[in-house]
């Protein structure tokens, strides 16, 4: 039998890239997996956990975890707000994406004729933000992919989206996403920062919960 360390938690995970509608035939997204936030949701489920996994990804999930399939950032809001009041541990690893198209065409869009065409963005509201600003009791941790000045990047990111723990790696060349290992820093709020050394996603996972339960005694 397994250590049960989680027993009696509720836990919810983000996982994978959002889509962001552009017709009905088209989207954009990102290189995100889903790997890192499925191994969080079976391991916390494994350790006795009742896990919900907000996931875009189809990745394989334990039994015992609850999977929500979700596509846009939007979606991805209302199904984490949903399962947030009840939560001890939420944990944003999924890539969100900054931005979507303003308009979702309800027909696929035609070519324009001309050589270029602009499609216009707007922002999509920052879920982990809101989480930090809304949490009483939960635990709330994000990850940070940062391509340069991680440390720095994600320590700012630790503070502005008001969070008790964020995961910081470094993507691109290979690394982070869709990589069955990675290497991340845990930055706490008044902690000194934690390196974990490279490990599969499965590992990091068990050594993430492990440090969390500690954290919140
Ligand atoms: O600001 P940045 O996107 O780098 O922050 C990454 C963290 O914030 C991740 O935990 C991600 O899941 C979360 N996030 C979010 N909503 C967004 C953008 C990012 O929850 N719109």
């Amino acid at each position: 039998t397994s250590d049960q360390f989680l027993a009696g938690c509720k836990v919810v995970v983000t996982a994978g890239g959002t889509r962001e509608r552009l017709d009905p035939v088209r989207y954009l997204t990102n290189d995100s997996s889903g790997k890192m936030g499925t191994a969080l949701a079976n391991v916390a489920a494994a350790a006795g956990a009742q896990v919900t996994l907000v996931t875009t990804a189809a990745q394989p999930v334990l039994p015992a975890v609850q999977q929500v399939a979700v596509a846009s950032a939007a979606e991805m809001k209302a199904a984490v707000e949903a399962h947030f009041a009840a939560a001890d541990i939420v944990i944003m690893a999924a890539a969100v994406a900054d931005y979507r198209p303003a308009q979702a065409a309800d027909h696929k869009l035609k070519k324009t004729g001309e050589a270029g065409m602009t499609l216009p963005l707007v922002q999509n509201p920052d879920i982990l933000k809101a989480l930090g600003a809304a949490k009483t009791h939960q635990f709330v941790a994000g990850f940070a992919a940062e391509t340069d000045h991680v440390l720095a990047n994600a320590a700012a990111k630790l503070a502005r989206k008001h969070v008790d723990l964020l995961i910081a790696n470094q993507v691109g060349a290979g690394r982070g996403f869709n990589a069955d290992d990675n290497e991340v820093v845990l930055l706490w709020p008044d902690r000194a920062p934690q390196p974990l050394a490279r490990a599969s996603k499965l590992t990091l996972a068990s050594q993430i919960l492990r440090q969390i339960q500690e954290v919140r005694g």
